[in-house]
């Protein structure tokens, strides 16, 4: 057991995790904050998707101990125009997908305004298709991806 300590949603949490736990088993199964989800458990779908320090991360992927000291924001601790923009325009259906897809927009927002690449596109500017490029890790199975970009295009404007 390793002790540790990060900063979730705002307040200091403590716990005692195995090497082994993932950060979005520590969040969901030993501090109660299921607002991320566990859809593929290996890096394909983005349900898990959470902010570290601002910046998005599969929360499946990484190792609770590496992130002693650090500060996790999860939809719970979220209060962002996208959510609106999301009811507005019918970004989600059953919303299994949704806090990852707010969480990773808000990221994405983040990783765009601080200059990173997209990978695939050579758009001048944060159109549809650099949307879409830049959120292809998160899934929603049930196809609400229309929605999805119009909210984010809605909030940038
Ligand atoms: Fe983490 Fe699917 S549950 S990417």
């Amino acid at each position: 057991m390793t002790e540790m300590r990060m900063k979730v949603n705002g307040s200091v949490e403590s716990l005692d995790v195995e090497p082994w736990v993932s950060l979005l088993d520590a969040l969901r199964d030993r501090l109660g904050v299921t607002g991320p989800k566990k859809g593929c458990d290996q890096g394909a779908c983005g349900a898990c998707t959470v902010l570290v320090d601002g910046m998005r991360i599969n929360a499946c992927l990484a190792l609770a101990v590496q992130y002693d000291g650090r500060e996790i924001t999860t939809i719970e601790g979220v209060a962002h125009p996208l959510q609106e923009a999301f009811v507005r325009h019918d970004g989600f259906q059953c919303g299994y997908c949704t806090p990852g897809q707010i969480c990773s927009a808000i990221g994405m927002l983040a990783e765009y305004e601080a200059g990173m690449p997209s990978a695939v596109t050579e758009s001048p500017g944060l159109d549809e298709a650099e949307i879409r490029e830049r959120m292809s890790g998160n899934l929603c199975r049930c196809g609400a991806y229309n929605g999805i970009v119009d909210a984010i295009m809605d909030v940038t404007g």
